[in-house]
C-alpha cells in the first residue's frame, strides 16, 4: 500500500490505522474524509528528528496549514513541536482558536489585506512573511499607529524552476509570490525595511514549489538564499535569525511517485547550509522548512458510495460516486493522479478500468480517468488514497453539495474532527 497507515484486513477490506473503512462508511456515512492521526504524528516526528540529527535542533518544521486546516490538526502538530504557517485571516483565526501561541505562527500570503495584517499585529503573530513593498509600507504604518514593532521575514524568489505542475511552481521569476533577487527588488526592500522604525527583519524565506520529488532544488535554494544573505550582510550590515526554505516535499499518490524519505531533505540541506555559512563567515541561522502536503497527504483517504455505473462500449466505464470536485477538485484542476480502490473488495484483483465520476453538473467533474479498480457494483465503497492534503481545504459547495465530515483515526479508534455540513449550514448566510 502506498501509505504506512493502510492495509487490507482479514475481511478483505481496506483498513486505516486499525479501522475497517467499510465500517467507518457505515458509521459516519459517505462521502467521508478519514485521516490517520498515527501517521500524521509519525511524519511530524520524522521531520523533527531530522533537525535534531542534522542541524543540532537549531530550527524546526512549520506545518503549512493550507494543506488541511481545522482546529484539531493545529493541536496535533503543535503537540509534536511544530510551528504553524497560515495564509489567511481564516487560517489565522482557526489556529488561534485551537490554542496555537501567536509566537509560533508564521503568516504568509501575497496580498494580505489591511484587516489581516492588523489581526496579525494585534494578536502578536511571531513572523509576518512580507511578500512585497506595498505590504511592507502598510505594515510599517499599521505598526506605527499601534506603537508596535512588527517581526517580519521577506519572501524571496530565488529564481529556481522546480520540476512540478506549473500551477504549483512558485520559485521562478514569473511568479506572483515574493520579491525578485535578480532585479535588485529584494535588496531594495531590505534597504527600505532597515530604515523603518516599526519593522524588525528576523529572516528570509523562499518556497520553490510543491510535490517536488528530488532534493537538489532545495539544496540549490539554500545555496542561493545564503549567497543573498551574505550579500545583505556585506552591503547593509544586516543579520538574520532564521532562514525559511519553504515546503513542497513530494508524496506518493500512486506507486509511480518516487517520493524521497522526508529525512533526506534536512540531511542534504543542512550540509549545504553548513558549508555556505563557513564560506561566507555567517553565523548558522535557524532553519525552518514548511511541509504541508507531506504531513497530511498520505495520512488521508476519502470514502465514497458507488452509485450509477455506465459502461459505454468501446468508450469508457463511468463509475459515479456521491462526491466529486466539490470535495476533491484536484483532478479537475491539475489532472492529479490518484490510487482508487473498492474498499470492500480490496483483496480482489484490480482488473476493471474505470473513470470515477463525481455528481456535479459538469463533465470535467472526474476524480480519475481510466484507472484500474476492482469490479464495482452500486453500493460498494470506493476509496481514493492520499487525499489528506488540499482536498478538504479546497472543497467547495458547488451545486450546493455539502462538505463531508472528517474523521480522525488512531489505533483502531475513530472520532469526528470536522462535522459534515447540513442543509441549514448552506442557507445560514442567505438573506
Ligand atoms: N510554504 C509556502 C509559502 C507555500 O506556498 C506552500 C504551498 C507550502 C509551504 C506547502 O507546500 P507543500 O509542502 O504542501 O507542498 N493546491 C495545490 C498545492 C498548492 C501549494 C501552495 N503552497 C495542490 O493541490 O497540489
Amino acid at each position: 500500500m502506498i501509505s504506512n497507515c493502510l492495509k487490507i484486513n482479514h475481511a478483505g477490506h481496506l483498513e486505516i490505522s486499525g479501522c475497517d473503512t467499510v465500517e467507518l462508511a457505515e458509521q459516519y456515512g459517505t462521502p467521508l474524509y478519514v485521516m490517520s492521526e498515527d501517521q500524521i504524528r509519525e511524519t511530524c516526528r520524522r521531520y523533527v528528528a531530522s533537525f535534531a540529527k542534522n542541524y543540532n535542533g537549531h530550527g524546526k518544521p512549520i506545518y503549512a496549514s493550507k494543506a488541511f486546516s481545522c482546529k484539531e490538526i493545529y493541536r496535533i502538530v503543535l503537540s509534536e513541536g511544530l510551528d504553524v504557517e497560515v495564509v489567511s485571516g481564516g487560517e489565522l483565526y482557526t489556529a488561534l482558536q485551537a490554542g496555537v501561541p501567536s509566537s509560533q505562527i508564521h503568516f504568509q500570503g501575497n496580498n494580505k489585506s489591511t484587516g489581516e495584517l492588523t489581526m496579525a499585529l494585534e494578536n502578536g503573530v511571531g513572523d509576518i512573511v512580507v511578500d512585497n513593498l506595498y505590504e511592507l509600507e502598510c505594515l510599517e504604518k499599521l505598526a506605527a499607529q499601534r506603537n508596535m514593532t512588527a517581526s517580519i521575514s521577506f519572501r524571496i524568489k530565488p529564481g529556481i524552476d522546480a520540476h512540478t505542475h506549473e500551477f504549483i511552481r512558485t520559485g521562478q521569476i514569473d511568479s506572483k509570490f515574493g520579491l525578485d533577487l535578480a532585479s535588485g527588488e529584494a535588496l531594495d526592500a531590505l534597504r527600505q525595511a532597515k530604515e523603518m522604525q516599526h519593522i524588525a527583519v528576523k529572516g528570509l524565506h523562499c518556497h520553490i514549489g510543491s510535490q517536488i520529488l528530488e532534493c537538489a532544488p532545495f539544496v540549490h535554494a539554500a545555496e542561493v538564499m545564503l549567497d543573498f544573505y551574505g550579500k545583505i550582510r556585506n552591503e547593509l550590515g544586516m543579520t538574520f535569525e532564521h532562514l525559511n526554505l519553504g515546503g513542497g516535499f513530494g508524496i506518493h499518490y500512486t506507486e509511480n511517485d518516487d517520493a524521497i524519505p522526508y529525512e533526506n531533505y534536512m540531511e542534504a540541506v543542512s550540509s549545504m547550509v553548513h558549508s555556505k555559512c563557513q564560506e561566507l563567515n555567517l553565523e548558522l541561522p535557524r532553519i525552518f522548512i514548511e511541509p504541508g502536503r507531506s504531513i497530511v497527504g498520505e495520512a488521508g483517504i476519502t470514502l465514497y458510495s458507488v452509485g450509477a455505473i455506465k459502461e459505454i462500449p468501446g468508450v469508457r466505464n463511468y463509475v459515479a460516486i456521491d462526491g466529486g470536485m466539490f470535495d476533491n477538485p484536484r483532478y479537475a484542476l491539475y489532472q492529479s493522479a490518484y490510487t482508487c480502490l473498492v474498499a470492500n473488495k480490496a483483496d480482489k484483483p484490480a482488473d476493471y478500468i474505470a473513470t470515477i465520476a463525481g455528481k456535479c453538473c459538469e463533465s470535467g467533474d472526474l476524480i480519475q480517468e481510466h484507472t484500474p479498480i476492482q469490479k464495482p457494483e452500486s453500493g460498494d465503497i470506493l476509496a481514493v488514497l492520499s487525499t489528506g492534503a488540499y482536498n478538504y481545504s479546497m472543497a467547495s459547495n458547488y451545486n450546493r453539495n455539502l462538505k463531508p465530515a472528517c474523521v480522525m483515526v488512531s489505533n483502531g479508534n475513530s472520532r469526528i474532527v470536522i462535522k459534515g455540513e447540513t442543509y441549514e449550514d448552506l442557507i445560514r448566510n442567505d438573506v
